[in-house]
């Protein structure tokens, strides 16, 4: 985040959008592993922000307890509890939040998940979002598996965003989510980011980007990297394979690692 400097490492929050299915977790799972071997990246956690909880599985860690289930917690007892329950709670709260943490040597990693409660609990996602953001401190990069709508990671994760990629495929729909996106970000004001930037994901042997990566441009948008269309990606995929295994000289671990240079060597 700007302004945040821990030495000479400075704090990056980097989030990942795009219309469902385009490759956000599976870039994701890659982008971890990348990060995980550059030593400019420092401490990394990872936050799935997708209610549906698909990240755990394409990095092979289990993820027991998620955010959701803390923000029912604290409905629950607003609700329920009586003023000793309620005082005991705001003094476990940062507690419930680190215990949704899941630690390996190399990663920290954090499920936002769902909350089945409906309706608008403002101040408890200001709540929550405060103590992921009190946690996110102690990190140097912060890594979010995000999903087509930008406001789940606003409202429940972080209201400011250095590099926020919008991955997109080789399909004309794709690219019309990069423009809905763009036009979220920079009209409607949904995040506040640094830099925003386009992926293209999934890319075929064969195929000409060179029309698709000029209309991208003329959104104002640029091109970060390319992502091969990768079988290994498929086979792992079909079997659950954790994606962070994939070979290094996998052609989209390739284009990855590439895109992950690039942003860690920018200002
Ligand atoms: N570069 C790629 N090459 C081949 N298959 C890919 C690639 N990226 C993603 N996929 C496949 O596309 C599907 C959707 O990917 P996923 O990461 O789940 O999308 P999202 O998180 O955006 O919904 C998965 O089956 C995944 O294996
Ligand atoms: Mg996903």
């Amino acid at each position: 985040m700007k302004n945040c400097e821990n030495g000479n490492q400075t704090k990056r929050v980097i989030a990942v959008c795009g219309k469902g299915g385009v490759g956000k977790t599976a870039f994701t799972a890659m982008m971890t592993q990348a990060l995980m071997t550059n030593e400019k990246a420092g401490k990394l956690i990872v936050i799935d922000a997708d209610p549906a909880i698909g990240l755990p599985n394409t990095l092979g860690i289990k993820a027991e307890r998620t955010m959701g289930q803390v923000r029912e917690t604290i409905i629950d007892t607003a609700k329920h509890g009586d003023a000793d329950d309620k005082t005991k709670l705001a003094n476990l709260l940062d507690y419930l939040v680190l215990d949704t943490l899941v630690e390996t040597d190399q990663l920290a990693f954090l499920a936002m998940g769902r909350s089945e409660t409906q309706g608008c609990y403002c101040s408890v996602n200001t709540l929550l979002r405060c103590s992921i953001e009190l946690l996110m401190q102690t990190f140097d990069t912060i890594l979010i598996d995000g999903e087509a709508g930008l406001e789940q990671i606003n409202r429940q994760v972080v209201s400011e965003v250095d590099d926020l990629i919008i991955l997109t495929d080789t399909s004309s729909r794709g690219r019309e989510t990069v423009a809905h996106i763009r036009k979220m970000v920079t009209e409607d004001g949904v995040i506040n980011c640094r830099k925003l930037w386009v992926v293209i994901n999934r890319v075929p042997d064969g195929f000409d980007e060179t029309v698709l990566i000029q209309s991208i441009q003329e959104m104002n948008v640029p091109v970060l990297g390319i992502i091969s269309l990768d079988e290994n990606i498929v086979s792992y995929d079909a079997v659950g394979k954790p994606l962070t295994e994939l070979p290094s000289d996998s052609q989209a671990v390739l284009g990855v690692k590439a895109i992950s240079e690039k942003l860690l060597n920018q200002d």
